[in-house]
């Protein structure tokens, strides 16, 4: 048997921006993940690969699924990349503890542990770089027009800073520092946000590009910040970034309560995370506010929080 798994992301700075070319920094989650077990079966049956997704209530054949399902077409990338090798009947059983449609990268996280469980089982690894071409393939699927940052970020499985098109730059920081991350409940597909912001684009270049320019400038700030450990500018920086992001009309009434609660309680700063309109917010919360934040977040109807350090 062999089992892989893979991390949750959250962008920290320069969601949607970065689609447009502009610098965005993301963080690994660990405290949620997804995971790849791939078993021999000893029968011989019609079809090579038996999926079981319990928690979307799959149970499928390979063959029967549609080849542009996401699992499909993972799993045929991986066979395709490690050269279509000749394989026993598999089993490929995928469970999951990441939110999905939430801003936290399950759909990216389950692409990677499934490329490291099937390529390793089958006696060819893949390097890093390619685990995360084959994943963003299927982000195109999710939607359209992917950066590339959610698959980069959950494969190296540390802080990035990412520019589309380049390799992305590991983060390096003396300074940990703590997220809290509340989940509003909504779930919100990124396919949707992405391609509301792009028609709003289309339909007023000057206003979007502005604001896709200073978003980039406040994820180039944070970088430095990050790097310098200077920390405590961080919480400003993001409260800057979420009211361009309300501007780009990606926030939405519960986000906004989440994030002013966060705030009163003692966060320095926060900020939807991902595409919006629903799914995750986050803050950054000295150590000793932790607690208060979290329980503040929840009494506002937060469905779950978590907590996570930030370090590399
Ligand atoms: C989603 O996690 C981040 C977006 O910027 C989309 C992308 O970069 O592909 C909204």
């Amino acid at each position: 048997m062999t089992t892989a798994s893979a991390p949750g992301k959250i962008i920290l700075f320069g969601e949607h921006a970065v689609v447009y070319g502009r610098p965005a920094i993301a963080v690994p989650v660990r405290e949620v993940i997804a995971t790849a077990e791939i078993t021999d079966i000893n029968q011989t049956t019609h079809g090579q690969i038996h999926i079981e997704a319990p928690e979307i209530k799959l149970d499928k054949w390979l063959h029967e699924l549609d080849p542009d399902h996401p699992l499909a077409k993972i799993v045929h990338l991986t066979l395709h990349a490690i050269g279509s090798p000749k394989f026993p009947p598999l089993r490929l059983r995928i469970t999951s503890t990441i939110p999905v449609s939430s801003g936290l990268g399950s759909g990216t996280a389950v692409s990677i542990a499934v490329v490291r469980a099937l390529s390793t089982h089958l006696g060819q690894p893949l390097p890093l770089q390619r685990q995360s071409a084959l994943a963003f393939e299927v982000e195109k699927i999710h939607h359209g027009t992917p950066s590339g940052i959610d698959n980069s970020v959950v494969t190296y499985d540390q802080p990035i800073y990412f520019v589309q098109g380049e390799e992305p730059e590991i983060l390096q920081s003396e300074t940990p520092f703590t997220l809290i991350i509340g989940d509003t409940g909504q779930t919100s597909p990124t396919t949707v946000a992405v391609n509301q912001v792009r028609q709003a684009w289309q339909e007023n270049p000057p206003k979007y590009e502005a604001a896709f320019e200073a978003i980039g400038q406040i994820a180039s700030q944070a970088r430095r910040c990050i790097m310098e450990g200077r920390i405590h500018e961080l919480g400003p920086l993001m409260n800057q970034n979420q009211t361009l992001l309300e501007d780009i009309g990606v926030s939405s009434p519960e986000l906004r309560v989440l994030i002013e609660t966060a705030c009163t309680a003692g966060a320095s700063g926060a900020k939807l995370s991902g595409a919006g309109l629903g799914g995750n917010m986050i803050a950054v919360v000295d150590p000793d506010d932790t607690d208060r934040v979290e329980i503040a977040l929840r009494e506002a109807g937060a469905v779950r929080t978590l907590r996570t350090e930030v370090s590399t």
